[in-house]
């Protein structure tokens, strides 16, 4: 959780110190150079002109919004497309409303992108020792952001790519190889990463590369590319289950872990031997209520929906 609530750098100061310096190291790189700037209509067609004329590619602007109009969004783009010429790129808040509408008021508008997502919050963390908030937001609030802000994020990155050709940066948890594939799987074009970065440091970047390449190969994909929507065929709106059928256990996959027996509310889940001494997870299909609590849990993705086996 951050509560960053300002800058003490001034905008001058990034513009004249921090982007000369980012601008070469893109140059020489040949990556391109997004600014990332924010917040209101006003401020926005302030400081669009002078990141563009101090050389970015293209800008990315956050609104932070978390209202249930989402105007405000469309406002802040307009002011943006109004102020500058290079592609701009709509940073979403997770719980923005109306996404499939917004996305076409924001292609109307002239953005080129978006990006899914900021952090989330109000969130509230408490010192038990002390009683008081950990950071120091208004009312003790924080924002969100990390592992845990991934499945929103996911679940933002593919609503944007079902409903819209727009492309899509995906954010939120990014900490191993296989986030950036899921991202990917889910519509996205590109993806950031943030909080793993503060916390591993730049090696992180480096390492998850790694890790997407290694995971491609082994999967005898030639690019990312491949599976660039992979998931989307499978989102429909209307649920693959409609009746609580038991999920299948993959004998082969499964390693007797007993988490989905432990998770099991209904007591239908239970780790046995088979007739050979290996310990399985078996479903009774007298108990279970097909919640699907522990398909989410299995590390080995041995327990399963038929709807869900390839
Ligand atoms: C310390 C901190 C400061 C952030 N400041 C901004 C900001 O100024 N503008 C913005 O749009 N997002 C900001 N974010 C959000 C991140 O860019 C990102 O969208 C979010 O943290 C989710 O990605 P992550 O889980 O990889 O961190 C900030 C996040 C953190 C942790």
């Amino acid at each position: 959780m951050n509560a960053e609530l300002w800058s003490d750098i001034p905008a001058e100061h990034y513009l004249e110190r921090e982007y000369p310096i980012v601008k070469e190291y893109a140059k020489k790189n040949n990556v391109p150079f997004i600014a990332s700037i924010g917040y209101t209509p006003e401020e926005l067609s302030n400081l669009g002109p002078k990141v563009e004329k101090a050389g970015v590619d293209a800008i990315e602007f956050s609104t932070h919004y978390i209202g249930r109009d989402y105007r405000p969004v469309v406002e802040a783009a307009k002011a943006l497309r109004e102020s500058v010429s290079v592609p701009i790129f709509a940073k979403l808040s997770p719980f923005t409303p109306n996404i499939p509408e917004l996305v076409k008021e924001l292609e109307k508008v002239g953005v080129n992108g978006i990006v899914a997502t900021n952090t989330i919050g109000p969130a509230l963390s408490i010192d038990v020792e002390t009683g008081m908030p950990i950071v120091g937001g208004p009312y003790g609030y924080g924002w969100l952001s990390g592992p845990a802000l991934k499945p929103l994020a996911l679940a933002v990155v593919s609503e944007v790519a079902l409903n819209s050709k727009l492309p899509v940066i995906g954010v939120g948890g990014i900490s191993r190889g296989v986030d950036v594939i899921e991202y990917f799987m889910a519509g996205a074009s590109a993806v950031q990463i943030c909080t793993a970065a503060l916390i591993e440091g730049l090696g992180v970047f480096k390492r998850i590369l790694k890790e997407v390449e290694e995971w491609l190969a082994r999967h005898e994909y030639d690019s990312i590319l491949d599976v660039k929507g992979l998931a989307l065929k499978y989102l429909k709106p209307e649920p693959r289950r409609v009746w609580a059928e038991p999920p299948i256990v993959d004998e082969k996959k499964c390693i007797g872990c007993g988490f989905c027996e432990q998770v099991c509310n209904y007591d239908a889940v239970h780790v046995l031997p088979d007739e050979k001494g290996k310990r399985v997870a078996r479903v009774d299909i007298n108990k279970c209520y097909g919640c699907g609590l522990c398909t989410s849990v299995c590390p080995t993705r041995a327990i399963a929906f038929k709807e869900y086996i390839t």
